[in-house]
């Protein structure tokens, strides 16, 4: 284990997350947005995010169980994901470190929806999901990832019409690789994979 043998072109990584430097396994980041039974929206950065299946469609997120975002999501039944641009994902660790009620002044974004019975989406942000929970599966460790099926998937307006390279450049999304760093997407050509 680790980097001495000098024979083999690979070095073992210890299998501690925490110890991966680099992770080759980098996630793009969101801010997931709940509302508590009692209505209050809740703002929190994740990472762990992935498409899950084409038919729903279902997308999943890791999720400690301490997390307000869990006791929402699980309570409502519901959750929004939001994707900012890099520039926004920015402000990600200061937002998870505020305290609940300043998040949103620390995101730099602001709340569309609010009004509505479902969960908001942040305006700034150039596209988001409202999912709907549909199933959990629990970790030792007190985590836990969420799937929900897609209901809503939007994008701005502008971002539609633009050439493709245009768009991606525009969406700007961010990626935790580890902590204190965080890197972005750089398309290079276009393949169709089926
Ligand atoms: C860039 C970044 C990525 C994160 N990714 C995740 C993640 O994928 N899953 C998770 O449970 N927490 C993640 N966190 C930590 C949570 O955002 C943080 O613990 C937050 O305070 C949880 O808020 P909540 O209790 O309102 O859900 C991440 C934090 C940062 C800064």
């Amino acid at each position: 284990m680790g980097c001495t043998d000098s024979v083999s072109p690979f070095c073992q990584l210890p299998t501690d997350k925490w110890q991966w430097h680099p992770s080759p396994l980098a996630g793009q980041i969101v801010y997931v947005t709940t509302r508590s039974d009692a209505g209050e929206v809740n703002l929190a950065p994740k990472s762990w995010v992935s498409m899950a299946a084409f038919h729903g469609p279902i997308i999943g997120f890791g999720c400690s169980r301490q997390h307000q975002t869990y006791t929402n999501a699980t309570a409502t039944g519901m959750f929004t994901i939001n994707f900012p641009t890099a520039e926004q994902a920015g402000r990600a660790a200061q937002v998870a470190d505020a305290p609940r009620e300043f998040r949103l002044r620390a995101s730099g974004l602001s709340l569309d929806g609010v009004r509505t019975s479902g969960v908001p989406h942040l305006r700034e942000c150039p596209a988001y999901m409202e999912c709907h929970l549909v199933k959990s599966v629990e970790f030792d460790g007190g985590e836990t990832f969420l799937f929900g099926k897609i209901d809503v998937i939007a994008i701005h307006r502008e971002l539609s019409s633009l050439p493709i390279e245009e768009a991606y450049a525009r969406l700007a999304p961010a990626f935790f690789c580890e902590p204190g760093v965080i890197g972005e997407l750089r398309p290079l050509t276009t393949t169709t994979i089926r």
